[in-house]
């Protein structure tokens, strides 16, 4: 995709990534290969051509499927160095990425294998493209609660190599509620919090997820949208949306992307940030999704804006990154 200059320069900060989810179809049959795991697919474009989706579930069962190839730490290094090596060279400065835990240790991998993979990765990319990044453990909803206690207990020894907790997989009839000590435990711990809610479940589960699970940003929220007072509070409470819009289209979340929600969101005041999602099956990383929507420069300056600004990392690192954008904006492309 030709991608317009203006979004390829703009520095960005990345919010709402599953690294599991950025595992490309040549990955998955290399990996496959290498650790002679079989898959059902015979070839990267037999893989490919599996990525249409009916909504929300039909994707997670590939991804799923998917994320079997992965087994040793090595594995987790290479999935996330690939990552950092596309989001390096769109621009992004700065990512916070989610990893699924429970998909790899309901497998047999240990927690130890995941975490260290993924932290060698962190921080071999910042050493070589100046990329810093944080990792958020997410529980998985379709599990209980206990199943999500049990996962924190076994993240603990590593309690320091990673920044918060999230929430995601299957959301419909998977209320935040369901969640709300294991939050609380998290949250005692110091770390951040935030969830999924409002992609394919109700406006409701958005508020749950604010009073209960007390989240510090909303991952997607599109369904807030269908009640004006939760929205009206959301743009009072400054409260940072992580928007997908790709995702949203593929999942069929949005029926088109003229009619995404994100220019309404920007209309009522509301903290939205663009984000990729699962990028390896939604056919776009951070330029990709810029892309997706034909925003003004206005628009395209003030979503990334609101990324830096909804960012986790220290004030200092914030305002570095904060100003580095202001001056490509003057500057433009
Ligand atoms: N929604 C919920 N869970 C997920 C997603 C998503 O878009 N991607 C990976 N896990
Ligand atoms: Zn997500």
């Amino acid at each position: 995709m030709n991608v317009d200059p203006f979004i390829a320069g703009l520095p960005k900060a990345e919010l709402h990534i599953h690294i599991e989810g950025s595992l490309e179809p040549e990955l998955t049959m290399a990996l496959a290969e290498r650790n002679k795991v079989a898959l059902r697919f015979g070839s990267i474009d037999a893989l490919r051509a599996a990525y249409r989706f009916s909504d929300l579930q039909d994707f997670l069962d590939l991804y799923y499927e998917g994320m079997r190839v992965l087994l040793h730490e090595q594995d987790f290094y290479d999935l996330a160095m690939a990552y950092f090596r596309k989001a390096a060279a769109q621009n992004v400065r700065h990512a916070e990425i989610f990893f699924d835990p429970q998909g790899h240790t309901g497998r047999g991998v240990p927690f130890k294998t995941v975490i260290e993979g993924l932290t060698r990765a962190r921080v071999d990319a910042e050493r070589r493209f100046g990329i810093t990044s944080a990792l958020i453990l997410c529980f998985l909803r379709h599990l209980d609660e206990a199943d999500a206690e049990r996962t924190l207990d076994e993240a603990l020894p590593w309690r320091d190599r990673f920044i918060g907790v999230g929430l995601d997989s299957s959301e419909k009839g998977r209320p935040p509620r369901l969640f709300e000590r294991v939050f609380a435990r998290a949250r005692g711990l110091g770390l951040r919090a935030v969830a999924h809610a409002g992609e394919e479940g109700p406006a409701g589960y958005v508020r749950e997820a604010l009073d209960l699970l007390k989240v510090e940003r909303i991952d997607h929220g599109n369904r807030a949208l269908d009640d004006a007072e939760l929205t009206a509070r959301l743009a009072r409470e400054r409260m940072p949306l992580t928007v997908c819009p790709l995702s949203n289209l593929r999942l069929c979340v949005v029926p088109d992307l003229k009619d995404h929600p994100l220019r309404r969101m920007l209309d009522r005041g509301l903290t939205a940030t663009i984000n990729s999602d699962d990028p390896a099956y939604f056919g776009g990383y951070m330029n990709e999704n810029f892309a997706a929507l034909s925003l003004s420069r206005e628009e395209t300056m003030t979503l990334a804006r609101n990324g830096f600004r909804a960012a986790f990392c220290d004030e200092a690192t914030k305002q570095r990154h904060l100003e580095a954008l202001d001056d490509y904006g003057l500057s433009g492309a």
